[in-house]
């Protein structure tokens, strides 16, 4: 509106005339952000945030996380609306294209990522060089950064239509590198992708089927794990996406800045997490335990966290949690899973958790991991794929959020800055003199 004063707050530094307005920016959703890129400027000073939790690394029209309310939505569709609606491949094309497809687009899409899910053959040969004990998620990152062994001599980042065949490549191969990654450790023949399944089937197919024997697609199986990958695809700029545009800023290649946010995620805080929700249940072992397990939790020196629970954003339920929790009823009822004692376990943890006034003050909730890995248990994925599972899933994020970027013009390269807090400058002495 023409004459309205834009918003502002002021910075003043106490004992000086030095101030400054630093203009409120206001997005679609969410709080105003302070614009503070002329502070240095105008002011000489930086501004102090470690871990990045209250600072806008970018504008981006992709992912909107209330924390507060555990609201969740993916080009404003909210979560629930898409794990109950849609599919994997469907919000695939709404987080990299914006709007969700009609059908002569959806099937151009679908069409596109299945004709890049096989892999070259002599990327096949990298996973003899691996101990067949290797963590898979090694095998992520070495893989698919191997692929800039393969694509980035004909990658031009700033050509669109490279960009958008990068992207189908990423998307269309994770599975195939994932599911060959569990293969190879136990000893399995590879299976190849078959292009006249669905995303998701097709990678339980190459997960489970062997070639001696047909293998029977389970719908159940399919559907849930459709509904998880769709569950994972993107979250804004949590850390593994963070580390993808921080790699992506420099103009590294995508494939180098996908392998980038699989290290990220691989970590316990965050990815990893679903991994060690089941080992932390294991370790629990029957729920008589878990008082004393809680309160090794309050206890700061055990430096014992409860897996699956907290989240840097989320101070409230993550909608994820619940829908993760539902589809575990689901999958274990359809399975005609009586009782899961990992279930009991996960939903008496909560129960007494929610109650207890350590977890209430501090806001800490279910999140995203903390049922995912008892469902996934129950498909017969192995634990040590359940990072696995989620990166497959986060590649189509990271990737829309790569591709963002790049075609963000104010794009510049990431450059944190530091509080010093080391030697004042100082000369050098001979050893002698020391
Ligand atoms: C993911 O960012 C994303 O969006 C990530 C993700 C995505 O989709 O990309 O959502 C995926 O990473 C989910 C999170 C998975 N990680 C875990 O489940 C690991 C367990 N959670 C914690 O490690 C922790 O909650 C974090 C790392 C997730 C968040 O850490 P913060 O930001 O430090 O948590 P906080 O500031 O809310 O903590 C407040 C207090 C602190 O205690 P005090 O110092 O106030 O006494 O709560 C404590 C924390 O120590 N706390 C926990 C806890 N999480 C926080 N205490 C026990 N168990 C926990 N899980």
């Amino acid at each position: 509106m023409s004459g309205t004063a834009k918003p502002t707050i002021t910075v003043t530094i106490d004992g000086t005339n030095k101030s400054m307005q630093l203009p409120l920016l206001t997005g679609t959703l969410g709080p105003p952000v302070a614009d503070i890129r002329k502070l240095n400027g105008e002011l000489g000073i930086f501004t102090f945030d470690p871990g990045y939790g209250m600072t806008a690394s970018c504008d981006s029209k992709i992912t909107f996380i209330d924390g507060d309310e555990g609201v969740l939505l993916y080009r404003g569709y909210p979560i629930e609306q898409l794990a109950e609606k849609s599919d994997f491949i469907e919000v695939s094309y709404l987080l990299l294209n914006g709007n969700l497809p009609n059908a002569a687009e959806l099937d151009g899409f679908e069409k596109g990522v299945m004709r890049h899910t096989m892999l070259h053959e002599q990327l096949r040969r990298f996973y003899d060089g691996f101990r067949r004990d290797a963590h898979p998620m090694a095998i992520m990152c070495a893989v698919v950064g191997a692929m800039a062994a393969f694509y980035h001599d004909n990658l031009d980042i700033n050509d669109p239509e490279q960009r958008r065949i990068a992207a189908f490549r990423l998307i269309a191969k994770v599975p195939t590198i994932a599911a060959w990654a569990y293969k190879y450790s136990i000893g399995q023949p590879f299976m190849y992708p078959r292009n006249d399944l669905k995303y998701a089937e097709n990678f339980l197919y190459m997960m489970n089927a062997v070639p001696a024997e047909p293998w029977v697609s389970n719908p159940i199986l399919s559907r849930a794990m459709d509904r998880i990958l769709v569950l994972h695809a993107d979250h804004e700029q949590n850390a593994s996406t963070s580390t993808v545009r921080l790699a992506g800023s420099t103009g590294a290649n995508p494939f180098a800045c996908i392998a980038a946010g699989i290290a990220a995620l691989w970590g316990p805080a965050h990815g990893g997490a679903n991994e060690a929700v089941l080992k932390m249940l294991a370790e629990i072992g029957t729920p008589k335990n878990i008082p004393q397990f809680i309160s090794e939790v309050k206890d700061k020196n055990s430096h014992t966290k409860l897996m699956g629970f907290g989240h840097r954003v989320y101070k409230n339920f993550d909608p994820r949690a619940t829908i993760m929790k539902e589809t575990c009823h689901e999958v274990l009822a359809e399975l005609g899973i009586k009782d899961e004692p990992l279930l009991d376990m996960a939903m008496e943890m909560e129960r007494i958790a929610l109650s207890d006034p350590y977890f209430i003050e501090r806001k800490l909730y279910p999140n995203v991991d903390f049922y995912s890995g008892i469902i996934l248990k129950a498909m017969g994925i192995p634990t040590s794929m359940f990072t696995v599972l989620f990166a497959v899933a986060r590649t189509v994020g990271w990737v829309s959020q790569w591709k963002e970027m790049v075609e963000d013009p104010g794009q510049r390269i990431g450059r944190p800055r530091q509080i010093y807090t080391g030697a004042a400058k100082r000369d050098y002495t001979t050893i002698g003199g020391r």
